[in-house]
């Protein structure tokens, strides 16, 4: 038996204690271990039932997710289920904390099954591009049938331990040490002579009209292959008899982890908690957090301080004049009753969060007091400046001063105040108490215990914070901006930018890049055009069909007519003609003769552009790791999760097959398409993105 599980004797009920911290993952040595004391149980003489829990904060996270693609070893986790499901003996399970995948798929191959009333338990591995692998598919939908196994197991969701009892996969909720209860409800058992009850033996679920669910399952998905194919699973639970549904199960599983989207997920799963994972802020302590600033009441100040407050933190807006400050507090009272409707916050949380917690004044003295100040005002250097200016006068000592600039050089901000060490860049995405990413931009002279307390802040709102160096853009915007002008010389050269939208969220994407630039509103590029213009390189292409559209006030959603026609009250909108007008006006002027794309050539140079850019951006050390760049995009730009990111995107495709797209297309345009030297340096050395990431790590 392997050290990964305790074994010992409580009268006649053997208990078996999971020890592989920090969340009981099945690794090989877990697995041996069950097995082993399995046997050592029946084995033992008097014993007549067997208790499995788990040591620490969770009854068993799942499959050890890091030995996926890697060779597999013995036992595996179906037959050690079927192993612990045949055992003669009683097999309880007594579940803390979660209990996920195939934590949960060991407790469904125990007989009865106990839980803490705070505890969850779920089938997560659509999430990682898999289905549940250990019998999930196959004895989930006997417990509890086939409508509710579906929804469980297609979404992925974690379930409280009240539904579960309700649903019935769990039997027993009951608050105490687990292993204690556990005992106590074994006992139980054995004393009413309760039979073993193994699920395999239920009666398959009844049948269902499998292909439409199917389809309706890949259709919300909306190209993950993952939740569609188990429902083909639980197909079989209903169709065939166990073992064979197991057979079938497997065989499904293993066609799923040989995919791109497993390896993109699974990436996406450990990218999101590598990225705060910074080693240079390792034993930095933060500074202490408790009141915020936020200048500016805007749509972005207003989200900003929404998230300040829903996080518990007190909050100083202030504004300019009494009318901005009043319609500053509407705006934040209306998303707070955004999270009251959904139920995020009580009414008493929502009368205090817009009252006490928070206070807008027109007065800067008022953030005399605060921790961290978020300027959240027009972006222009002049006016930055004389806001930190401001503030460096009356903000206390050590209090942060951060501004919320897209593109500003952050070290010019600085330097207009006495303290540069403690400025900061945290530019949050808008809705601000919505979207997930942060971007924590380090300035040359930010100190590590002022950037330490940017990813303290970013954990405290539940956002995922990306550590990003000063440029044009940072990480995502910058890049952002390149993998726009790509689709723009496309439309230029005679894709349409409905095309364009269209063969990227056939791809994953959220949004295409036109429908995106219609809600972001088209005056913003309008704008960065124009102030871009003086410095441009003469080779650069840039359209400007798009500006006669503005020159006529017509700025995308918020003025009915961009790229798109909205209508209001309809979602979405329909194309704007004039927009196919203009363009064919400027093909001609430029003697461009339209060609033809194919949707796989579109999505080919957006991406290429979007990896190129990428490397220059690690290469500048804008950003650290690639995995960076892949968080950014994956959690501010809507990229899809299961591509994992570009750069993942590009080590999936290859890096030599990546250039060579890159050097195809700069026999076109030798100036936008230039290789970034990092590309060449990692394939000379045999090498990949995943590589740089892993060597960050050590
Ligand atoms: N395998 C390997 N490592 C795991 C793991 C798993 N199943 N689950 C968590 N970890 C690791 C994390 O990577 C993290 O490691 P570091 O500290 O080195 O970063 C550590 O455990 C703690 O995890 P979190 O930081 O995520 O802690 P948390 O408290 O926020 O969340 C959790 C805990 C809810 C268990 C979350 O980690 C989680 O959702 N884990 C994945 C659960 C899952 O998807 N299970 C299904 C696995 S697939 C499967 O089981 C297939 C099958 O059917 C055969």
């Amino acid at each position: 038996m392997t050290d990964k599980i305790a074994y010992t004797r409580h009268d006649d009920i053997a208990v078996l204690r999971i020890q592989n911290p920090p969340v009981n993952a099945l690794g090989v040595a877990v697995r041996r271990g069950l097995a082993d004391a399995v046997d050592r149980a029946e084995a033992d003489a008097g014993v007549r039932a067997v208790l499995i829990v788990g040591d620490g904060r969770a009854f068993i996270a799942g499959a050890d997710i890091s030995e996926f693609g890697k060779p597999p070893m013995s036992p595996n986790l179906p037959d050690l289920c079927n192993r612990i499901e045949a055992s003669p003996l009683v097999v309880v399970a007594s579940m803390h904390g979660v209990s996920l995948g195939g934590g949960l798929e060991v407790a469904m191959a125990a007989h009865y099954r106990i839980a803490q009333p705070g505890s969850r338990v779920g089938l997560p591995e659509v999430h990682l591009g898999l289905l549940p692998g250990a019998g999930g598919t196959q004895r989930l939908p006997r417990l509890i049938g086939v409508e509710n196994a579906i929804e469980v197991i297609t979404t992925g969701r974690h379930i409280q331990a009240a539904e579960a009892l309700e649903l019935g996969i769990i039997d027993k909720i009951e608050e105490g040490d687990p292993e204690t209860v556990g005992l106590a409800y074994t006992k139980s058992l054995l004393a009413k002579d309760a039979p073993r009850r193994p699920i395999s033996e239920m009666p398959g679920p009844d049948p269902i009209d499998w292909d439409a669910t199917y389809a309706a399952i890949l259709k919300k998905g909306r190209g993950q292959i993952s939740p569609a194919t188990a429902v083909r699973a639980i197909q079989a639970a209903s169709e065939l008899e166990f073992s064979k549904g197991m057979t079938r199960e497997r065989e499904l599983f293993m066609e799923l982890m040989k995919t791109d989207q497993r390896k993109g997920l699974i990436h996406a799963f450990f990218g999101e908690r590598a990225v705060s994972n910074l080693p240079e802020l390792k034993g930095v302590e933060p500074r202490p957090l408790q009141s915020i600033g936020v200048i500016g009441g805007g749509t972005m100040g207003a989200g900003i301080a929404t998230a300040a407050l829903l996080a518990g933190f007190k909050v100083v807006l202030i504004e300019m004049k009494k009318e901005a400050a009043d319609a500053a507090q509407d705006r934040i009272s209306g998303n707070l009753s955004g999270a009251l409707k959904r139920g995020k916050i009580t009414q008493t949380q929502f009368d205090a969060l817009t009252t006490t917690a928070l206070e807008v004044s027109v007065n800067y003295d008022s953030l005399s007091d605060v921790d961290l100040v978020v300027e959240a005002v027009f972006e222009d250097m002049s006016v930055k400046k004389q806001v930190f200016a401001k503030l460096d006068a009356i903000c206390k000592p050590g209090a942060i001063l951060a501004t919320n600039t897209s593109y500003l050089d952050i070290n010019e901000i600085a330097a207009s105040t006495t303290r540069p060490k403690d400025v900061i860049g945290l530019h949050f995405f808008s809705p601000a108490h919505v979207m997930k990413l942060l971007e924590v931009v380090v300035a040359d002279q930010t100190a590590l215990d002022v950037t330490a307390t940017g990813f303290a802040l970013g954990k405290a709102l539940g956002k995922t914070s990306v550590r990003a160096g000063v440029c044009d853009g940072f990480i995502g915007n910058r890049i952002l901006a390149t993998y726009r002008t790509a689709a723009d010389h496309m439309v230029l050269d005679g894709a349409s930018p409905y095309q364009i939208d269209k063969a990227l969220t056939d791809f994953g994407f959220a949004m295409g890049p036109y429908a995106v630039a219609d809600l972001a509103g088209l005056d913003i590029g309008w704008a960065t055009r124009k102030r871009k213009a003086p410095e441009r390189h003469p080779d650069e292409r840039v359209p400007t069909y798009i500006d006669r559209l503005c020159e006529q006030g017509h700025f995308g959603q918020k003025t009915g007519q961009g790229y798109y026609i909205y209508e209001k009250g309809k979602r979405g909108g329909v194309p704007n003609p004039e927009i196919t007008r203009l363009i064919e006006a400027e093909q001609q002027a430029l003697g461009i003769t339209p060609q033809s794309f194919t949707d796989a050539q579109i999505v080919r140079r957006y991406m290429c552009a979007m990896v190129n850019e990428g490397a220059r951006v690690l290469e500048e050390g804008i950003a650290a790791r690639p995995l960076d760049i892949d968080m950014t995009l994956l959690f501010g730009y809507g990229f899809p999760r299961y591509w994992g990111g570009p750069m993942k995107w590009a080590d999936i495709q290859g890096l030599p097959q990546v250039l060579a797209d890159i050097e195809e297309y700069a026999c076109e345009d030798a100036w936008f398409w230039r290789p970034a030297p990092l590309l060449r340096d990692l394939i000379a050395k045999g090498q990949d993105f995943e590589h740089m990431n892993k060597e960050a790590a050590t």
